[in-house]
C-alpha cells in the first residue's frame, strides 16, 4: 500500500502506538515492527543474512521508506514555514536524517539551527561509524587485495566528482564514484552565485562586451597574480563551453548578473536568480543514474593504494556497512573539496581565521588534501583561505556576492558605507573586519526581493531586519547614519558615478519599500591551495613529475584561484577541470589494461 500523505502516516503511527501501549525500544524500527517484519525495510528476511543485505548506500531501505511514504513531493507540508523535506539537500536517503535502530539527526541543523522536532527522538544515539582512520584496518584491507575492480575511481561527489565521473564513462571507462557523506553535493551543493563564463549566447542576448583575455585578467587580478596561468587560460577559454555542457544535460542558466572583481556580468545561473549550486547538482545526480554510473554513499576513502612502481593501484574504502576494502582501479580522481571545514587545518594553515565562522558543508574536512600528502603529492598555495565577506553573522549562511551584484549596498553599524562592493572578497572582508564589532549590514530594497529568489528564502529563514521606511529600518537597526547614506547612494546611482567608493556598477535606486538589511560578517568560504595538478589535471609529486594514475578536480587542488577566487569561478573551475580529470583518468585507466 502506498501511503501518500504523511498527516495519515503519523495518524496511524500514534494510533498503533497508542493501541501498542508499550512499546519495547522507542525507534523507527521497533515501530515499523508493529506493522511488519524485519523484511519491511531489509533486503533479505533471513535475520543472519539481514547486515550482509544491507549496503553502504542504503538503497533498498530508502527505497522500502518511499515505497510507503511517497517522495519528498508527497512528504511536502505546505503549512509548515520551512520545510525539512523540500530544501536545497534535494531528495536525499530518508536514513540521512532517520535512523532505524537511533536516534535521527536533522541534517539540516549541519548549518541552521532549526528547533524541529523529529519522531523517535529518544532512542539511543547513533553509533560513529566514520571517526579517524584506522590504519591498521587499512593495512590488512591492502594485505586481503582489492574485492573489486573498476577503471577509474572518483572520491568526491560534489560538483568536480561528478563532472569527472560522467566523462570518464563517455571515454568507455567503467567508473565508480565513492562519497564519504550519506548524501552527495558537498560544497557545489551550497553554491550560491552561478557559473563565470565569457563568450556565451546569454552574453551577447544582454549586449554584454566581454572577452577570453579579460575573464583571464579579471581572474589573476582577483588571485594577486599567484595564480597558474596555464590553468587560468583553460578556466576563461572553456568556460562557454562548460556552460552549454551543464544546459545540455538540462541545467537552467538563463540568468546573468555580476559577482565581486568581474568588470561584466559574467556568472550564469538559474532564471529568476535562484542558487545554482542545488540545481546543477540534484541535475549532475539524476543524469548519472540514468547512465547508471554507480555512486555510492557512506564510503570514506582512507588511501590512495600505490603499485611498487608508484602507480596507482586503487584506494581503500572504509564503508558504513562494509567496512574497510580495497578497490583496485587504473586510475584515481580526487575531487574530495577543500578544508574550510576542518578546524585543525585551518589553525595550522591559516591560524588568524582558526575562531571564524565558515559556509561550507561539513564535508569539507581536506580529505584529499592529506590523503594526496601521504603519497608525496606536492601542494600548491596550501595556506590560503578565503573569507567571504558575507556569511550570516552568528550563522553560518552564506548571503551571496550576487545580492550585491543586483544592487545591495553594505554598511557599518552606524550605517555608513566603507567600501566599493563589488571588490574582491578578500578586501571587502579586510574592510569589514575593520569596522565596529567586526561585522556589517547589506541593505536593499523590496526590488531585489523580485529580483532574487534566494533572498526570499533568507526572509523564511528570519534573517531580514525590515521597515517600511529607511528611516524605520535604520530605527529598527541602530543604524543612524542610514537614511543620508542611501541618500547619498542614489544621487551617485542617479548621476552613474560612485564618487564615495568608485563601484562601478549600480543597478537599483533605492526607492521601493519595504527596505531590508541583513548582519553580515566573513566566514571562511574557500580554500583556494591544495594539491598541484597540471593542465591534465594529472597531480605532480615533489618534484614536479606527474603521479601516474592519479588525478584532481576542484577545490582540493591549488593553483587556479591564486590568493583569491573570484565569485562565480569555483563552479567553473569545478565543471571545467572535473570533465578534464575524468577524461584523462579513463584515459590513462583504459591505456594501462
Ligand atoms: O557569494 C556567492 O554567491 C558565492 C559564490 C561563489 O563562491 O562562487
Amino acid at each position: 500500500m502506498k501511503v501518500k500523505n504523511l498527516a495519515s502516516v503519523m495518524a496511524a503511527a500514534v494510533m498503533m502506538l497508542a493501541s501498542a501501549n508499550a512499546v519495547a525500544k522507542n525507534d523507527l524500527a521497533s515501530f515499523h515492527l508493529k506493522m511488519g517484519d524485519c523484511q519491511t525495510c531489509h533486503a533479505d528476511g533471513k535475520m543472519k543474512d539481514i547486515k550482509k543485505s544491507i549496503t553502504d548506500s542504503e538503497t533498498h531501505i530508502n527505497a522500502q521508506c518511499k515505497e510507503c511514504h511517497g517522495g519528498f513531493a508527497d512528504l511536502a507540508d505546505k503549512k509548515l514555514k520551512l520545510d525539512p523535506h523540500g530544501s536545497h539537500l534535494g531528495e536525499i536517503n530518508c536514513t540521512t536524517c532517520h535512523s532505524g535502530h537511533a536516534k535521527p539527526k536533522l541534517t539540516c541543523n549541519n548549518c541552521h539551527n532549526f528547533k524541529m522536532e523529529m519522531p523517535f527522538a529518544d532512542a539511543k544515539a547513533k553509533k560513529k561509524w566514520d571517526g579517524d582512520w584506522d590504519q591498521d584496518k587499512i593495512k590488512k584491507a591492502i594485505a586481503r587485495g582489492p574485492v573489486e575492480t573498476v577503471d577509474v575511481v572518483v572520491v568526491g561527489g560534489g560538483n568536480a566528482g561528478f563532472n569527472a565521473a560522467l566523462s570518464a564513462q563517455v571515454e568507455g571507462a567503467k567508473v565508480l564514484l565513492l562519497e564519504k557523506a550519506p548524501y552527495v553535493g558537498g560544497n557545489s551543493m551550497l553554491a550560491a552565485g552561478g557559473i563565470n563564463a565569457v563568450g556565451t549566447p546569454q552574453q551577447k542576448a544582454k549586449g554584454i562586451k566581454d572577452s577570453v583575455n579579460w575573464f583571464i585578467e579579471d581572474t589573476m587580478k582577483g588571485g594577486r597574480y599567484k595564480n597558474d596561468p596555464k590553468l587560468v587560460k583553460i578556466l576563461g577559454e572553456q568556460s562557454a563551453d562548460a556552460v552549454k555542457w551543464l544546459e545540455s544535460l538540462g541545467v537552467n542558466l538563463d540568468d546573468l548578473t555580476r559577482s565581486g572583481g568581474a568588470r561584466v556580468q559574467r556568472t550564469h545561473r538559474p532564471h529568476g536568480g535562484a542558487s545554482a549550486g542545488p540545481q546543477i547538482m540534484a541535475t549532475l545526480n539524476k543524469v548519472a543514474k540514468e547512465r547508471g554510473i554507480p555512486v555510492r554513499l557512506n564510503s570514506r576513502v582512507e588511501k590512495i593504494v600505490l603499485n611498487d612502481d608508484k602507480s596507482v593501484a586503487g584506494v581503500v574504502v572504509h564503508g558504513r556497512h562494509s567496512g574497510y576494502n580495497m578497490i583496485a582501479a587504473g586510475s584515481v580522481v580526487l575531487a574530495t573539496g577543500g578544508y574550510g571545514m576542518n578546524k585543525q587545518m585551518i589553525a595550522y594553515y591559516r591560524p588568524t581565521f582558526k575562531d571564524m565562522t565558515s559556509s561550507n558543508n561539513v564535508t569539507a574536512t581536506g580529505d584529499g588534501i592529506l590523503l594526496a600528502k601521504e603519497i608525496g603529492a606536492s601542494m600548491t598555495d596550501i595556506d590560503w583561505v578565503q573569507a567571504h565577506p558575507t556569511v550570516g553573522k552568528d550563522s553560518r549562511i552564506l548571503i551571496s556576492e550576487t545580492v550585491r551584484g543586483v544592487g545591495a549596498i553594505m554598511v557599518n553599524t552606524d550605517g555608513q558605507r566603507f567600501v566599493n562592493e563589488l571588490t574582491t572578497r578578500d578586501r571587502a572582508s579586510d574592510a569589514i573586519l575593520k569596522q565596529k564589532g567586526k561585522y556589517a549590514w547589506l541593505v536593499f530594497d523590496k526590488q531585489l526581493v523580485e529580483k532574487k529568489k534566494m533572498i526570499r528564502g533568507y526572509d523564511r529563514l528570519g534573517m531580514l531586519s525590515k521597515g517600511s521606511t529607511i528611516e524605520e529600518l535604520a530605527k529598527a537597526t541602530g543604524m543612524k547614519d542610514l537614511a543620508k547614506t542611501v541618500a547619498d547612494y542614489n544621487k551617485y546611482q542617479a548621476a552613474g558615478k560612485d564618487a564615495a567608493f568608485g563601484r562601478e556598477d549600480m543597478p537599483i535606486k533605492f526607492n521601493q519599500p519595504p527596505f531590508y538589511a541583513v548582519k553580515v560578517a566573513p566566514g571562511i568560504h574557500h580554500t583556494m591551495g591544495g594539491v598541484a595538478i597540471d593542465t591534465d589535471a594529472n597531480v605532480l609529486n615533489l618534484q614536479s613529475w606527474k603521479m601516474d594514475g592519479l588525478f584532481a578536480a576542484g577545490e582540493v587542488t591549488g593553483g587556479v584561484h591564486g590568493f583569491n577566487r573570484l565569485g562565480g569561478n569555483a563552479i567553473a573551475d569545478t565543471v571545467i577541470f572535473g570533465r578534464i580529470a575524468g577524461k584523462n583518468a579513463a584515459k590513462h585507466a583504459l591505456k594501462k589494461k
